[in-house]
């Protein structure tokens, strides 16, 4: 397994968020293959941040750390790309350009809500009252030619996977 050469920060509020500073692309796929290693339920993590933030690289990682066998594509024009990860149905969404929630009706999205499902969203703000609600938030920004995070646990779920990662 990568290791990962994030470092790691005390977060402003320890109880919900940490925070680590990611300098390369391989920074970036080693926290997602970390936050792949404490995952022992399901999960709907949306993943914030601003164009070419990182948000496909980091979940390209977990996905793939997460048992997805076979090459994870970019959703941005199929919007949604479903995977086994392993017994576990994995969701990939890039909401980018869906104009209005309404858009996504005729996706079917209700398997996103199966609790055992792994559900990744690039975009989800885009997509508000038509998702599952996240149980956990990564906030990429850029910062010094390399990116900053911050994964902040949004339900009881996210906070006990944000206290398994190591
Ligand atoms: N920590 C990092 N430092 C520098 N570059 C990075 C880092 N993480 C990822 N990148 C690079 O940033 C570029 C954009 O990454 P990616 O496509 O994952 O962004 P994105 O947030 O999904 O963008 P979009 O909003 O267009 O979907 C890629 O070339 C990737 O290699
Ligand atoms: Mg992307």
């Amino acid at each position: 397994m990568t290791e990962c050469r994030a470092a790691d920060h005390p977060a402003p509020d320890s109880d919900a968020g940490r925070a680590w500073n990611l300098p390369d692309e391989a920074a970036t796929a080693a926290l997602g293959v970390r936050l792949a290693s404490a995952l022992d339920e399901g999960l709907v993590l949306y993943l914030h941040g601003p164009l070419g933030a990182g948000k496909t690289s980091f979940a390209r990682a977990l996905l793939g750390a997460s048992g997805v066998g076979e090459r994870i594509k970019s959703p941005t024009y199929s919007l949604v790309e479903g995977y086994a990860a392993g017994a576990r149905p994995a969701w990939h969404l890039d909401l980018y350009r869906i104009a209005d929630p309404g858009e996504l009706e005729w996706l079917g999205l209700d398997a996103l809500s199966d609790p055992a499902a792994l559900v990744l969203v690039e975009w989800p703000e885009r997509g508000r009252g038509a998702l599952p609600p996240a149980d956990l938030e990564l906030h990429l920004a850029y910062a010094d030619g390399g990116r900053s995070a911050v994964l902040q646990a949004i339900t009881p779920r996210g906070a006990r996977l944000l206290q398994r990662l190591r």
